[in-house]
C-alpha cells in the first residue's frame, strides 16, 4: 500500500511545498515548515456529504432568538477543585488540555479523576507513556476501593481512535499527547505536525459521539506546552498544574476556558495515597511566625481570595550595586516599590540589599500586593513586627500614593473568616459599613506614608 502522502507547511506564509526546506521559499523565514498529512479519506467523504441538496445536514444560517436554549450538560470530574476550574465540570463532546512539568502529578490527577467518574460513567484511560501494569499499580495505591474503568496502553493513534469508537465511552483521558503517533506522519512523536495531527483527529471523534476527552500536555524546557499554540487554538480548554517540586502541593489553574471563567484556582496536596484537595488553601500560605519584616496580604486568583504572607530581608550589602530577589514575586516590581520607598519616604534602601518570598511558593502577580511588599520591607529595615491580625491591601504608584484594588470585598471577608481583625486599605473603598458588620478595623489610606504609619503603628520614614 502506498503511504499517503504528505505536504509541509510553512507557519508564517502558509506556502506548501512536497519537501522539506530549512528555510521557507516563499517568505524567507527559517525553520517555518511544518508537516502536514494529506486529507484522509473519510474527511474526503464527509466534505463530499456536505453538498448543497445532500439532505438535512445542509447548514443554513439561523436567527439567534430562534435557536433553541440548550443547557449545558456538565459531568462531575468527582474532585470539588478540578470542577471549580472547569468552570462547574467537563462539559461532553469537549476537548482539554491538562499541561504541566514532568512529575508534577497530571497522571496521577488524571487516574484519580478518571477513577471517580468510573463510578457511574464509562471511562476510557489512554496510557501511552506507562504499561498497563504500572497503571494498575498506580491505581491500586492511590484509592481504597477505586472503580474499574478501562485501560488501553496505546502509542498507535490509529488504534487509540478504533477503541474510542467502538467503546464510545463518557470521557477519554490521554495520557499524553506528545507521546501519540500517527502512522501517517514521518516526523517524531511529540513534534509539532504529530502532536496537532492527533489532536485533531481526537477531536474529530470526541465532537461526534459527545466524549469529553481530556489531553495530558508536557511542558517543555522553555516553558511553554509542547506543541505550542496550535493546540491552544484547538482545545475548549487548557488547564495548567504547577507546583513546587520541594513542597507538597500543586496549583490547577486554567488559562482558557471556553465553558467557564480563566484564572479560577484549584488546590491539591501530593499525598502517599495521591492528591488530596485542599479546602482551605489560605492556611497553606500563611506562615504562621510573626517575625519582623513579615506582612500578611490577600491575593485573588480568579474569583478565590488568598491570604498570603510575605516575608522581606533588608540587610546592608556588601556588593557595589545591592542584591535584590524575589520569589514568587516579578522582581521589577521590587525594584519599584523600592524606589517609591526611597523616593517618598527616605529610606536609602539603595544601600541594602533586599529579598523577598511569597509563603508556599505561589506566585503573586497582582499589583493588589504592593503594599504588603513595601511593609514587609520596611518592617524589616526598621526591625519592626507588624501588629497581629493585619492585612494590608493597596497598589502603590509612582508618586506614593495608594491606588484602589479589585474585589476588596471578597478578600476582606476572607481576612475576617481567618481571624484577621485589622486591614489597611485604599480611601475611598466604601466599605465601612461591611467591615461595621465582620467587626474589623478598616483603616483608609491615601498614601503610602499614611498607610505604613497606620498598619506599623509608627511613622517609619522618622529617624531614630
Ligand atoms: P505523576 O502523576 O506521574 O506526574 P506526571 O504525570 O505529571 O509526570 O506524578 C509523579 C510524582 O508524584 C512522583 O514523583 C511521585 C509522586 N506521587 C506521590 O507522592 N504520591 C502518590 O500517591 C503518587 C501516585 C505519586
Ligand atoms: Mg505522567
Amino acid at each position: 500500500m502506498p503511504r499517503p502522502s504528505t505536504s509541509y507547511v510553512c507557519q508564517s506564509c502558509g506556502a506548501q511545498t512536497r519537501q522539506f526546506f530549512g528555510r521557507c521559499n516563499s517568505c524567507g523565514s527559517w525553520n517555518s515548515l511544518v508537516e502536514q498529512s494529506a486529507p484522509k479519506q473519510d474527511s474526503r467523504r464527509r466534505r463530499a456529504g456536505a453538498d448543497p441538496g445532500a439532505g438535512p445536514q445542509a447548514r443554513r444560517s439561523m436567527s439567534m432568538a430562534a435557536l433553541g436554549d440548550q443547557p449545558l450538560q456538565r459531568l462531575s470530574s468527582g474532585y470539588g477543585e478540578l470542577d471549580r476550574v472547569l468552570g462547574g465540570g467537563l462539559v461532553p463532546g469537549s476537548l482539554v488540555l491538562v499541561g504541566g512539568d514532568p512529575g508534577i502529578g497530571k497522571s496521577t490527577l488524571l487516574l484519580q479523576s478518571a477513577s471517580a467518574i468510573a463510578s457511574d460513567r464509562s471511562v476510557l484511560y489512554v496510557s501511552a507513556e506507562e504499561s498497563a501494569q504500572q497503571v494498575k499499580l498506580r491505581w491500586q495505591r492511590l484509592t481504597a476501593d477505586p472503580s474499574d474503568l478501562q485501560l488501553l496502553a496505546e502509542t498507535d493513534l490509529d488504534l487509540v481512535l478504533e477503541e474510542l469508537e467502538a467503546l464510545q465511552p463518557d470521557v477519554a483521558i490521554i495520557d499524553s499527547i506528545q507521546a501519540l503517533h500517527d502512522g501517517d506522519l514521518s516526523s517524531a512523536p511529540g513534534s509539532v505536525a504529530q502532536v496537532r495531527e492527533c489532536a485533531a483527529a481526537l477531536q474529530r471523534v470526541a465532537k461526534r459521539q459527545n466524549t469529553a476527552l481530556l489531553l495530558v500536555g508536557h511542558v517543555t524546557k522553555e516553558g511553554v506546552l509542547a506543541g505550542p499554540k496550535v493546540l491552544e487554538h484547538l482545545v475548549d480548554a487548557v488547564l495548567t498544574f504547577e507546583g513546587d517540586r520541594f513542597a507538597s502541593h500543586r496549583l490547577l489553574r486554567a488559562v482558557k476556558n471556553r465553558f467557564g471563567a480563566t484564572h479560577e484556582l484549584g488546590v491539591f496536596e501530593m499525598r502517599g495515597q495521591g492528591l488530596a484537595e485542599v479546602g482551605n488553601p489560605s492556611e497553606l500560605f500563611l506562615s504562621g511566625e510573626r517575625a519582623s519584616g513579615v506582612a500578611t496580604i490577600v491575593a485573588c486568583e480568579g474569583t478565590r481570595p488568598l491570604v498570603v504572607d510575605l516575608q522581606a530581608l533588608v540587610s546592608t550589602t556588601s556588593y557595589a550595586s545591592p542584591r535584590r530577589t524575589a520569589t514568587g514575586i516579578a522582581v521589577n516590581r521590587l525594584h519599584q516599590i523600592l524606589a517609591v520607598l526611597e523616593k517618598h519616604m527616605g529610606l536609602p534602601l539603595s544601600r541594602f540589599d533586599c529579598y523577598l518570598a511569597v509563603a508556599g511558593g505561589l506566585d503573586v502577580e497582582e499589583p493588589a500586593a504592593d503594599l504588603g511588599v513595601a511593609a514587609a520591607v520596611v518592617a524589616s529595615y526598621r526591625d519592626l513586627t507588624l501588629p497581629a491580625g493585619t492585612v494590608l491591601l493597596g497598589e502603590l504608584g509612582l508618586g506614593g500614593q495608594l491606588r484602589p484594588v479589585g474585589q476588596l470585598e471578597l478578600r476582606l471577608q476572607e481576612a475576617v473568616r481567618l481571624g484577621f481583625t485589622r486591614a489597611v486599605v485604599p480611601r475611598g473603598s466604601g466599605l465601612g459599613p461591611l467591615a461595621a458588620r465582620l467587626d474589623l478595623a478598616l483603616l483608609e489610606a491615601g498614601s503610602i506614608t499614611e498607610a505604613l504609619v497606620l498598619g506599623l503603628g509608627v511613622n517609619p520614614g522618622d529617624d531614630d
